[in-house]
């Protein structure tokens, strides 16, 4: 009796440190020491019971960051390649943040393919950049086999999501070893800088007002949920892209043209770039206004829960003024290189399993170190 008694209590002592060890492991350096998660007991029924091993299809749409634009920069090496090097205007899609596929590449597309190697959607390598300015995007240079279901478009505006549908929907149908109506679908949506510089340029100026930009971003949504069954949307917010000036002004990482410390290549993609402090800020009120909008879309869903559909509003507060330098590509120190993808890969992860209340509000500090979260049995892909 007394022997079974302390079996007992030694038992109730092991579990309880083997759950210490296992929480002091929900963080790690890398994806690959998390722990594979056992098997589920039964199949989710809803997307608010998703874990990264149910997802078995994975897209993003957006803009030249989640096409990973000019991730790798520009290689200086021996006598300097130039700025008018292709390799410059290539988009390194297969690191891209949200949806890369390359091997060991930071992205989220493969913390869930750690999970699950089934899942199917990763973008993977580079090509020559699909460039897209208002409305006309040339899709010509769209490269099926490896942007896969990465339908982000360099230059895209919101306005743009609309065709990325068009382009993404059929391609997931055709994806192979997946079944389109019953397999677990995660898009990820991130949208808004160019829009922001866009402001101070016409004609697009009346295009990205947040009235519009709400607008697009519904229609998006509202597609999705009438033609993608069993998804996720995950709308990652807009950030301050105005942060990118200071950052970056006088700069020689930023190869300024003609030695001039002002003429660095991001002053011309960033219309707003080339006015005074008052269109900069406008750009954070649009911004700002561009959240509020997200949100609204967020409660709007929220209240049309389905088995087939839901929608997850995923902050992205992230702190530019505070990057080192070398986080921005250095063709053209407007998009971010790859350092600030992998970090971006994190922090946005980490916030997948919290609801709402639970997601700081404090802005994302970049950290060279950045841990990533290791998700647990009972861990959800959370929408509340
Ligand atoms: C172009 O850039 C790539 C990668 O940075 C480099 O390997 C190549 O040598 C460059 N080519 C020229 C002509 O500078
Ligand atoms: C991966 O997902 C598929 C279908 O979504 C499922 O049948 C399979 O059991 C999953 N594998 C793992 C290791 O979780
Ligand atoms: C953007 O800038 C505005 C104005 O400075 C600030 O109120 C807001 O919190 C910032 N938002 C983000 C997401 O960084």
């Amino acid at each position: 009796m007394l022997q079974n008694k302390i079996i007992a209590s030694l038992m109730v002592a092991l579990t309880a440190s083997m759950q210490f060890t296992v929480n002091a492991q929900q963080f790690a350096s890398s994806i690959s020491e998390c722990p594979k998660l056992p098997g589920r007991t039964s199949p989710p029924t809803n997307p608010r019971d998703l874990r990264p091993d149910d997802i078995k299809v994975i897209a993003a749409m957006g803009d030249s960051i989640m096409a990973g634009f000019a991730l790798e920069g520009v290689n200086d090496g021996k006598g300097g390649s130039s700025i008018l090097n292709i390799s410059s205007i290539t988009e390194y899609r297969g690191q891209s943040w949200g949806i890369g596929g390359d091997d060991n590449a930071i992205t989220i597309g493969n913390f869930v393919n750690h999970y699950n190697s089934s899942v199917e959607g990763r973008s993977k390598g580079s090509h020559l950049a699909t460039i897209c300015h208002g409305g006309l995007c040339l899709d010509a240079f769209r490269n099926q086999k490896k942007d896969v279901l990465n339908a982000a478009l360099s230059g895209g505006l919101a306005m743009n999501l609309k065709d990325e549908l068009d382009y993404l929907i059929p391609r997931m149908k055709k994806l192979p070893n997946i079944n389109f109506e019953t397999d677990w679908k995660l898009i990820t949506i991130q949208i808004g800088s160019n829009d922001q510089c866009a402001s101070c340029l016409n004609p697009f100026s009346g295009e990205v007002t947040v009235d519009k930009y709400s607008g697009y971003l519904e229609a998006a949504v509202e597609r999705i949920k009438k033609e993608i069954p069993r998804v996720l949307v995950n709308l990652v917010g807009s950030f301050n892209v105005s942060a990118v000036y200071d950052l970056t002004k006088g700069q020689e990482y930023c190869r300024p043209l003609f030695n001039n410390p002002d003429a660095i290549l991001n002053r011309v993609e960033c219309s707003c770039f080339l006015f005074d402090d008052e269109a900069r800020s406008n750009m954070d009120v649009l911004s700002n206004g561009y959240n509020q909008g997200l949100i609204n879309i967020y409660n709007k869903y929220k209240d049309q829960e389905s088995d087939t559909f839901a929608v997850r509003y995923t902050p992205a507060q992230i702190d530019i003024s505070g990057f080192p330098l070398e986080g921005m590509s250095n063709m053209d120190c407007f998009h971010p290189g790859k350092l600030v993808h992998q970090w971006v890969a994190k922090i946005i992860w980490n916030s997948l399993f919290l609801p709402q209340a639970e997601i700081p509000t404090s802005m994302y500090q970049y950290k060279a170190d950045e841990k990533v979260y290791c998700p647990a049995e009972t861990d959800r892909f959370r929408v509340d």
